[in-house]
């Protein structure tokens, strides 16, 4: 793992903006995650400036959406392809970017993800794996009790999750299920950049510096991964 502490948000949306740039000058045609939450609104806003400053574009990319709900009772209205739309906009959702979205309208489950898993393989698989992390250390909707070897799956949205992601919200108004990109395709990513930022997440980070693997946190199952780089907020560090 390489670490790269960042002294704030601001700090951490420029280099991992710059370590994005990097990745898509050395490859047009990157196939990239886009994950959700508070964390990467700041590296979608620093992209977006840069490509509209000419320096930047993912015109050859393909992007793939990490995760989604499956039952929003009001979607699209928070659903993570909403909240793409709004922070990405046109840097890839364009006339020339590929777009693969999840979408909870089809017909089945198994299908939507086995759909989702012919389209990773028809990609070559995922050369830069974006991800933000949950406080109890999921990554994408990979939650506690991921395995390796999942593929893209279903899964009950864990209590904790449901509170971090729609904190005040009427119950009534939750989803239970979502879809998420599996550990099996995160793993075998050719990179994988970790964004994390916020006290929630210290205990994640705490893990992971750590440097041992534990099997209920999924986040630190990317520390048997080659090329897996952590842009964290300097305070989640311990210090030295
Ligand atoms: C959601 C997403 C994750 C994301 C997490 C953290 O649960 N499924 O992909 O990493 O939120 O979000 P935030 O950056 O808001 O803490």
């Amino acid at each position: 793992m390489r670490l790269i502490p960042a002294t704030d948000d601001n700090h951490l949306a420029e280099i991992a903006a710059d370590l994005v740039i990097r990745h898509v000058a050395e490859q047009s045609d990157l196939v990239l995650t886009t994950p959700t939450g508070r964390t990467p609104i700041g590296l979608y806003r620093r992209l977006r400036s840069e490509a509209a400053a000419g320096r930047f574009d993912l015109d050859q990319a393909t992007v793939f959406m990490l995760d989604e709900y499956l039952d929003l009772p009001g979607y699209p209205t928070g659903s993570f392809q909403a909240f793409l739309r709004e922070h990405l906009g046109s840097l890839v959702f364009n006339a020339s970017t590929t777009v693969h979205t999840i979408e909870p309208s089809q017909t089945n489950t198994a299908e939507i993800c086995a759909n989702y898993d012919r389209l990773l393989d028809d990609a070559g698989g995922i050369d830069l794996a974006i991800l933000g992390v949950g406080g109890n250390g999921h990554v994408g909707f990979n939650e506690p009790g991921a395995t390796d070897d999942q593929r893209t799956h279903p899964i009950l949205l864990s209590e904790d999750t449901l509170q971090a992601n729609f904190p005040g919200v009427d119950t009534s108004l939750l989803p239970s299920t979502a879809v998420t990109i599996g550990l099996a395709d995160l793993l075998a990513a050719r990179s994988v950049l970790l964004i994390a930022s916020g006290p929630t997440k210290a205990k994640a980070i705490a893990a992971l510096c750590a440097g041992a693997r534990i099997e209920a946190s999924p986040v630190t199952h990317l520390l048997d991964h080659p090329d897996f780089t952590v842009v964290a907020e300097q305070a989640l560090l311990p210090a030295r």
